[in-house]
């Protein structure tokens, strides 16, 4: 399996994990239990549907989600990230594998266990928003609440929070069908962010929308995401909403990861031709950082210009670099990687013009 597990650096290393899955499986069809360990388990497609009449939806997956990161899962339609995601609240059950959720494997959840990390520890976004048609945007919103069974005035004071927190203060009393895509996705939010889970899930929510709401609808999430600091676990088939949103993103193919890591690594050293196909198109200044592009410095480079932190995305730092008579200096914590001058910084812009970029 050509699986790219980054190392990762620093303070990151200490967190323990708030998911660690090891060894998920899912296959629907019958018997799906069997053939996992047996030679039909490297079949794909069509070939194991022939022969077993089954779909190994995620095969053989492992990864653990950071306390506090938006982890995003892309690929394709088809490629399993919904099953995944389905996997992790046992919406769907797994057919092998474990899902520890702080040490705890859910799989052996029972159904009033299930029932309060559901209320209580886990939200949803979905991308059919999935709102009550015949209740009003403040009821939608304390549903979560209702269903817990939280007296009338706590939860409606809380759903008004977060209906201001969404930016649809004065709209509380309308119904969804009064609602823009976009307003009721805000609802979709607000009614997740009500009852403080300490992850929110979300599965492609803003694929219906149109892309300048969409837009908007991204910089929400990385404000809310700011503000009240949730576990995010974010589903897209969509690169640029990916690398916009992730702390770190794992990328999938039939089933099984192909590269997991951050977005300058996924898009600096992509694991393989079909991540390499995906990021084709990206600026590269965009997402790549000095640590990038830094070089030794030589005995010629006078060692006494600006610092620059490594994580400076490359766009950010080109007026500084420039504008500097001497190469910038690129330092991570306490050490310098190197330095980048005006050579390292055109021949980025200049691939990009060329499209190589
Ligand atoms: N309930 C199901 N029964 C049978 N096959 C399913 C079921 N759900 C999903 N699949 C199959 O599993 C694969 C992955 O689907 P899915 O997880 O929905 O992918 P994605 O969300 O990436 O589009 C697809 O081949 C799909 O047809
Ligand atoms: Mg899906």
């Amino acid at each position: 399996m050509s699986v790219l597990q980054v190392p990762v650096q620093g303070a990151e290393q200490q967190l323990e994990p708030v998911f660690a899955v090891k060894g998920l499986w899912k296959i629907f069809g019958p018997r799906a239990g069997k053939i996992i360990g047996r030679p039909e388990a490297d079949l794909r497609g069509a070939e194991l549907m022939a022969r077993t009449g089954c779909v190994a939806a995620v095969r053989d997956v492992s990864f653990d989600v950071r306390p506090g990161e938006v982890f995003v899962v892309m690929g394709l339609s088809g490629s399993g990230k919904s099953t995944l995601i389905r996997c992790l609240t046992r919406l769907v059950e797994p057919t092998a594998g474990q899902i520890l959720l702080h040490g705890e494997d859910i799989r052996e959840a029972g159904a009033g266990e299930l029932r309060e990390l559901r209320r209580h520890r886990f939200s949803m976004v979905f991308q059919h928003f999935g709102l009550l048609p015949h209740r009003r945007v403040l009821d939608n919103v304390a549903y979560g609440l209702e269903v817990r069974g939280e007296k009338k005035a706590q939860r409606r004071a809380r759903a008004q929070q977060m209906v201001d927190l969404v930016g649809l203060a004065g709209r509380e009393q309308l119904y969804p069908d009064q609602l823009s895509g976009g307003m009721q996705q805000r609802v979709g939010l607000a009614r997740a962010l009500a009852v403080d889970p300490e992850i929110l899930f979300f599965d492609e929510p803003f694929s219906a929308l149109d892309p300048l709401i969409r837009r908007d609808m991204q910089n929400e999430v990385i404000r809310l995401h700011r503000e009240v600091g949730k576990t995010m676990v974010f589903i897209t088939h969509d690169l640029s909403e990916a690398l916009k949103l992730g702390d770190r993103i794992l990328v999938m193919r039939d089933g099984e990861i192909v590269q997991i890591g951050r977005p300058d690594e996924v898009v600096g050293a992509p694991a393989d031709d079909y991540v390499r196909d995906f990021v084709r198109d990206v600026p590269r200044s965009d997402v790549l950082t000095l640590r990038w592009i830094a070089r030794p410095a030589t005995p010629d480079d006078p060692l006494d210009g600006p610092v620059l932190a490594a994580d400076v995305v490359i766009r950010d730092a080109v007026r500084a670099v420039l504008g500097a008579d001497r190469p910038i200096r690129v330092q991570a914590g306490d050490e310098v990687l190197g330095v980048v001058g005006a050579p390292e910084i055109l021949a980025v812009i200049a691939a990009e013009r060329a499209g190589e970029g």
